[in-house]
């Protein structure tokens, strides 16, 4: 076990470019401002943001990501990805793939399933979520900023224990956390790598084999169905009683059983 320092995550990085330019800090705001902001200064591809604790961790749709000190990863990748805006959407399921890579190769008989968008899940439960934003010079994009959070060692959630895990938890093991990060960038490289070179397609069946929710009945922003897969741009594919329709944004839920009797 050693603690999480840059000296720690540099010894273990097997990338290119991810994280070999690395600032860590013991505290900040949000890991994604850090980063905007050495975007803003030039940054290069492949910088990388960690935090130990962050004070304003943010989620998706405004949501609060808690960020406690000493347990889990909280970090902003600089993304020079040569996308347009309308381009960008599947990016996020590439570094969702990468992030389940990674938790695949360490959490041997955990289930590991993205939840489409944005979630990655350990037996069904969140444990880590991705955020991101991008910054646009006319009509392309100057830099995608990467935020992920990965629940790593952290041993209870409060209120959110029905729905929230680590790879501790999971596992009963205690985790090297520069070794993790280390693997997370280097699956995350990958993917963003493999989908820029590729396109969505290939990004859009890996992570079709691993749905979450997949052939079960669904609910996104008013939408119900059931979740028939991904479309090859990465739009989630529903039959609805109105027939078959792709949902390109929205929050994805279980559809709740109605009481019996109920239409
Ligand atoms: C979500 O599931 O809603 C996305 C969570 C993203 C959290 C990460 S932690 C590192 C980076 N900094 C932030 O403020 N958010 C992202």
């Amino acid at each position: 076990m050693s603690a999480l320092t840059a000296e720690a995550v540099a010894r273990r990085l097997t990338t290119v470019r991810y994280g070999r330019s690395l600032e860590l800090r013991a505290e900040t705001g949000s890991t994604n401002d850090d980063a905007r902001e050495a975007l803003a200064r030039g940054a290069a591809d492949g910088h990388v943001v960690v935090a130990d604790r962050q004070t304003r961790g943010r989620g998706a749709r405004g949501r609060e990501w808690a960020s406690p000190a000493g347990t889990d990863l909280y970090f902003s990748i600089v993304a020079r990805v040569p996308l347009t805006p309308a381009r960008l959407p599947p990016l996020t399921l590439a570094v969702g793939l990468g992030v389940a890579r990674a938790a695949e190769a360490r959490l041997p008989g955990v289930e590991v399933t993205v939840k489409w968008p944005n979630d990655v899940l350990l037996n069904g439960k969140k444990h880590a979520g991705i955020l991101v934003e991008s910054v646009s010079l006319g009509g392309r994009i100057d830099g995608a900023i990467v935020g992920i959070g990965v629940d790593v060692n952290r041993e209870s959630f409060g209120e959110l224990e029905p729905i929230a895990t680590s790879w501790r938890r999971e596992t009963g093991e205690t985790f090297d956390r520069a070794e993790a990060l280390a693997a997370l960038l280097s699956c995350v490289e990958a993917e963003i790598d493999r989908f820029v070179r590729l396109g969505p397609r290939a990004v859009a069946s890996a992570v079709e084999a691993r749905l979450a929710y997949r052939g079960e009945p669904v609910s996104v922003d008013g939408a119900e169905g059931t979740l028939l897969g991904l479309n090859e741009d990465g739009a989630l594919r529903l039959r609805t009683s109105e027939g078959e329709r792709a949902v390109r944004s929205g929050t994805l839920r279980r559809a709740t059983p109605r009481p019996a009797g109920e239409s």
